[in-house]
């Protein structure tokens, strides 16, 4: 059994509460962070907690913990887990109030909770065959910069494409692909140039896609952040996508077209690679 945290103790799972008043619960007004484990340590801790606080701002949420108190409680479970690779969940929520649609002035006491994952990251089949990617119209909500746990969209059509046979979803607002359903997404054009769509409130400002952009401009490549269609995807020479838990993610097909030769990329491999060495290195 999982020893998790909540609200200042560390305890076994199954005896870890939240109120049902929690307004993350009633609204979905809480905001989370996924930070990667990799051989027992954290993968770019400190862009996952100013993200965290930039989130929280957006909400008006004031945490009191600072980020050595998170390290330390990052620290302490990925120990009490025994945790090599895999990740810590962090979500921070309004707190418990009457149910009302306005928020209340008082103070409510925000309700942190962590937990861990065990995954195997690194040596991953999905990664080593590439994904199937259908598209959907995006339909959330449009602050998906700010990293919110109102994820049933993404969740509803991610389950949908699974059952078709694909591995994730790639969404498409006003004909241009914004992002996947759990990450940022990548074509690399004939002429050898990585797009991404430029930061904005239509995408999550993903804390692997910084670092793996920073690797890209590392290895010479050249790099345009600029919306691009589904049509560019379809001609692309690969595609790929960032996540903590994805790292790059090469992708091989999309609404069953098949992308350059329909195996992983060498550029996305060539980062999967770099980026893992890179971020390894920096782990805390
Ligand atoms: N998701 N876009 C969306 C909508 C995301 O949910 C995520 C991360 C990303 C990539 O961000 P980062 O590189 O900082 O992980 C982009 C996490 C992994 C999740 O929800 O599990």
């Amino acid at each position: 059994m999982r020893t998790v945290y909540v609200n200042g103790d560390f305890r076994p799972e199954n005896e870890a509460t939240i109120s049902i008043f929690d307004r993350g619960f009633l609204f979905a007004d809480a905001v989370y962070e996924v930070t990667t484990v990799l051989e027992g340590k954290l993968v770019d801790f400190y862009g996952h907690m100013a993200r965290l606080r930039k989130s929280l701002s957006e909400l008006q949420i004031s945490l009191s913990l600072s980020e050595a108190n998170l390290l330390d409680i990052h620290r302490k479970l990925v120990s009490k887990n025994n945790i090599t690779e895999g990740l810590v969940y962090l979500q921070v929520s309004r707190g418990p109030a009457d149910r009302d649609f306005v928020i209340s002035e008082d103070a409510e006491t925000p309700g942190v909770v962590l937990f861990t994952q065990e995954k195997k990251l690194v040596d991953n089949a999905l990664a080593q065959r590439g994904q199937k990617i259908l598209t959907v119209e995006d339909q959330r909500w449009r602050r998906c910069d700010i990293k919110t746990v109102q994820l049933l969209y993404s969740s509803l059509v991610k389950t949908e494409a699974h059952r078709k046979g694909a591995d994730d979803v790639w969404m498409v607002l006003d004909g241009e692909v914004t992002e996947g359903s759990s990450n940022n997404a990548y074509i690399l054009t004939e002429d050898n140039t990585i797009v991404t769509r430029a930061l904005s409130n239509d995408i999550l400002h993903g804390i692997t896609r910084q670092a793996v952009l920073q690797c890209a401009r590392e290895l010479q490549l050249k790099v345009e952040e600029r919306s691009f269609t589904v049509d560019e995807v379809k001609a692309a020479k690969e595609a790929f996508s960032t996540s903590a838990t994805g790292l790059v993610n090469p992708v091989v097909e999309i609404d069953s077209d098949v992308i350059g030769k329909g195996t992983p990329g060498e550029v996305a491999l060539r980062l999967r690679e770099v980026y893992l060495k890179a971020s390894l290195a920096a782990a805390v």
